[in-house]
């Protein structure tokens, strides 16, 4: 009690809250797992948070960083303990400051990831940054995993976005690092470790981060293949004919899509309709800053191309910009639908592009041979290597019955797979408390020993995430 009234004194009565009602902060996004909190404190300024450390390094109390809780590997969520805090920065959610002449914004780490691109629109500039969940995590949540999201293979993951951090020590102490310059070689860069480091070695309370120009006109194609292997033939032809035009390439399965159809019955989902579908689906973005070159021609002949090739086997062109969300939206409720569909077994994985086909295949055929009538929801960012490969229950069994049986095993079978082709077994979700286990399988054990070292000398009192990522 003393101490929770010590973290009224600093914050507000408000913005302490205990006992009952929590369940939308320590549940995850999936529905897996719901933890128990000592208690939810939500600073209002970066001083506020620099102090709330401090109390915790005095009592020992361990602290959960949580910004929009949209994360997928249990990273932002308590323990069933009762003793963790978790620290949301949902109230530092202001945009400090846009410097046109560095093509930068600075702002604080609870801002959600669609307010800083409307403000960066507003100011006709462009934060390239987006998912499907921008409407409510936070940047501080980006930038703790690092995430990838849709615009990658053209503008980088978030770590190559941010140009500054501020950040709260795991000893309370501020350190700002927001000068936004575009070269800094004196030392050791701080915040690429921070970057990725899933609440563990220090609180991000703000960012500054690169702006792009706006693009002036944006196309979007969606088109049906047969093969995985055309897919890749797709990409490669894609990257030489459209170069820097080329912003997205999401690639779904029949399975992912049919999914959608069923939980969102509204959405119509182009070149899929009963009798005629395709195995694959590539939704391909193009885009272009200026308006000196037209892409129509361009992108005109590319298509006619991979038609006459046999490379596609049809396309849908989106006609105007409603057309252009409305492809956008099917991609984006895939996650949605399997939600709907009921627990599942996701991996967030990337190969290198070339071996993707084969992965895809022999997975599958793995898989299927050892859990019969299991669903595979296949889709992801194919442009930079990243694919969800998810795996769905037999239809008409129980989700959780079959995880609690079968999920260890299917992981251990993709990972394993994924190893054999050098990939990571998490591409941009990141470790968090789900696959801490399997990090130890599947990371080098130098690399292991050198985070545990990280660790070990920024957070001695093992204050900040204990049991995430390591
Ligand atoms: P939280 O869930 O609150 O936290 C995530 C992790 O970051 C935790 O470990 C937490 O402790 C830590 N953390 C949060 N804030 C801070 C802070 N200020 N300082 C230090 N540590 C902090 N991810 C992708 O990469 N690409 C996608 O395309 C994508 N699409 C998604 C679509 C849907 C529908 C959903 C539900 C999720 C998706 N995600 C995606 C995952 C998720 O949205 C991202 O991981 C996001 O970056 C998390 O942000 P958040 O604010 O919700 O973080
Ligand atoms: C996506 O690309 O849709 C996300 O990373 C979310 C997910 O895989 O669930
Ligand atoms: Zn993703």
């Amino acid at each position: 009690v003393e101490v929770i009234n010590t973290f009224t004194h600093i914050v507000g009565e408000p913005y302490v809250l205990i006992g009952s009602g929590l369940e939308d902060y320590t549940t995850d996004w999936r529905k897996r797992t719901l933890g128990k909190a000592l208690a939810v404190v939500l600073p209002g300024n970066t001083q506020e948070v620099a102090k709330v450390v401090k109390v915790c390094i005095a009592h020992n109390i361990p602290i959960v960083p949580q910004g929009g809780n949209t994360g997928l590997v249990l990273g932002g969520i308590p323990d069933n303990s009762g003793r963790q805090l978790i620290l949301s920065l949902k109230r530092l959610h202001h945009i400090r400051n846009i410097d046109v002449a560095n093509a930068c914004i600075t702002v604080e780490a609870g801002c959600t990831l669609i307010s800083i691109q409307v403000a960066a629109k507003k100011a006709q500039w462009f934060f390239p940054l987006s998912m499907g969940s921008e409407g409510s995590c936070t940047i501080g949540g980006n930038l703790a995993t690092n995430a990838g999201g849709t615009q990658v293979l053209r503008y980088g993951t978030t770590r190559d976005l941010c140009l500054g951090l501020e950040i709260v020590t795991p000893q309370g102490e501020v350190l700002d690092d927001l000068s936004a310059l575009r070269k800094d070689n004196t030392g050791y860069d701080l915040r690429h470790l921070l970057i990725g480091s899933e609440g563990t070695l220090g609180i991000i309370t703000a960012a500054s981060l690169k702006l792009f120009p706006l693009p002036k006109t944006k196309s979007h194609v969606w088109l049906a293949l047969t093969d995985t292997h055309l897919v890749l033939d797709l990409l490669v032809i894609a990257r030489q004919r459209l170069g820097t035009y080329l912003s997205a390439f999401e690639v779904m399965n029949t399975f992912s899509l049919k999914l959608v159809r069923k939980h969102y019955p509204e959405i119509a989902i182009p070149l899929l309709s009963d009798g005629k579908d395709y195995p694959w689906y590539v939704l391909l973005e193009v885009s272009d800053t200026t308006t000196i070159t037209n892409l129509q021609p361009v992108l005109q002949a590319f298509l006619e191309d991979t038609l006459k090739d046999s490379i596609v086997s049809d396309i849908a062109i989106a006609q105007n910009l409603q057309q252009s969300q409305h492809f956008w939206k099917i991609r984006e409720s895939i996650p949605l639908a399997q939600s709907r569909e009921g627990l599942n077994v996701k991996h967030d994985i990337a190969l290198p592009s070339a071996q993707i086909p084969i992965f895809v295949t022999q997975t599958d055929l793995l898989l299927s041979k050892e859990f019969r009538d299991i669903r595979i929801v296949n889709y992801g960012h194919w442009g930079d290597g990243n694919l969800h490969y998810n795996i769905q229950c037999p239809e008409g069994t129980d989700p959780k019955t079959f995880l609690a049986e079968y999920e260890t095993n299917i992981n251990q079978m993709v990972y394993a797979q994924v190893a054999k082709y050098r990939g990571s077994i998490s591409a941009e979700h990141g470790i968090g408390g789900l696959k801490r286990r399997a990090l130890q399988g599947y990371k080098s054990p130098v690399a292991l020993a050198m985070m545990r070292t990280i660790k070990k000398a920024l957070d001695p009192k093992n204050i900040l995430n204990p049991g995430r990522v390591l």
